[in-house]
């Protein structure tokens, strides 16, 4: 669990954009791109053990990037499941829990067989939480929520009367985990581009120029220490 320390974020939330400029300006085709920031994710779970942040979540692939070259999309997901395959060992050495959210029967069998063998594999994991979001979309989410509430309405659990903001938080993908304390956003765009819609509320947000394969846990803890200066309030007065 997190350190004493109040500066430290509990969980950090990451948009990893870039990879396909850092890819094009090197003359590279994008999937080298995608290569370097698996690259720059793994760096990033040691990192935040570094650290003793206790949950990462990290945007590996939204419900919209279904729309890309069909070879691009085939190309990310073998990625995955590689990363998977090759990272679970190091996953378990470090401590490391793997966990999943996103619409994940949207992703091919052997990429969703491998995601649960490492899952499993890592359940007993009591280090930082690593939650990739794959096929993942904040608008769905929360459509998935709604129909969730809807359901346990139905079948008599709750009565619609009882739905406040924490029951809605409870029917969502993330219901395990505490709202993220930080967002970083690589490659300048500021943007939430459907990431974690209900849960950033009060999420302090860090927008780095850099581009993700270039991120490094220097400028993990550049973040972290930036963090540490804000002052949350929540919408109340100081
Ligand atoms: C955004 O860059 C990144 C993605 C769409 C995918 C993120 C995937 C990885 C970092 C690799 C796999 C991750 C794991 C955890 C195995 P972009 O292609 O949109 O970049 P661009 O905006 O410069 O084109």
């Amino acid at each position: 669990m997190a350190a004493a320390g109040k500066s430290v974020p509990r969980h950090i939330a990451i948009i990893m954009d870039g990879n396909g400029r850092w890819a094009k300006g090197r003359g590279l085709p994008r999937i080298k791109g995608h290569e370097e920031g698996a690259r720059a994710a793994r760096e990033c779970v040691e990192g935040c053990a570094e650290l003793k942040v206790d949950f990462l979540t990290l945007y590996a692939f939204s419900a919209e990037n279904w729309q890309r070259p069909k070879a691009e999309v085939f190309a990310l997901m073998k990625l995955l499941e590689k990363f998977l395959k090759e990272k679970t060992p190091e996953l378990i050495e470090k401590n490391v829990r793997l966990q999943a959210i996103g619409r994940l029967t949207d992703l091919p069998d052997s990429c969703q067989e491998q995601l649960h063998r490492s899952i499993e594999a890592t359940a007993g994991n009591t280090g930082v939480t690593l939650v990739l979001a794959l096929s993942y979309g904040g608008r769905l989410e929360i459509i998935d929520g709604i129909k969730s509430l809807l359901h346990a309405i139905e079948v008599g659990h709750i009565d619609k009367g009882m739905i406040d903001v924490e029951m809605f938080s409870k029917h969502l993908y993330t219901r395990y985990y505490p709202d993220p304390d930080l967002l970083i956003r690589t490659s300048g765009e500021m943007r939430l581009s459907n990431f974690l819609l209900w849960q950033t509320s009060y999420t302090e947000m860090y927008v780095t120029p850099k581009l993700w394969p270039d991120f490094t846990r220097k400028d993990l803890a550049a973040a972290v220490e930036e963090y540490g200066r804000r002052q949350r309030r929540y919408g109340k007065s100081e």
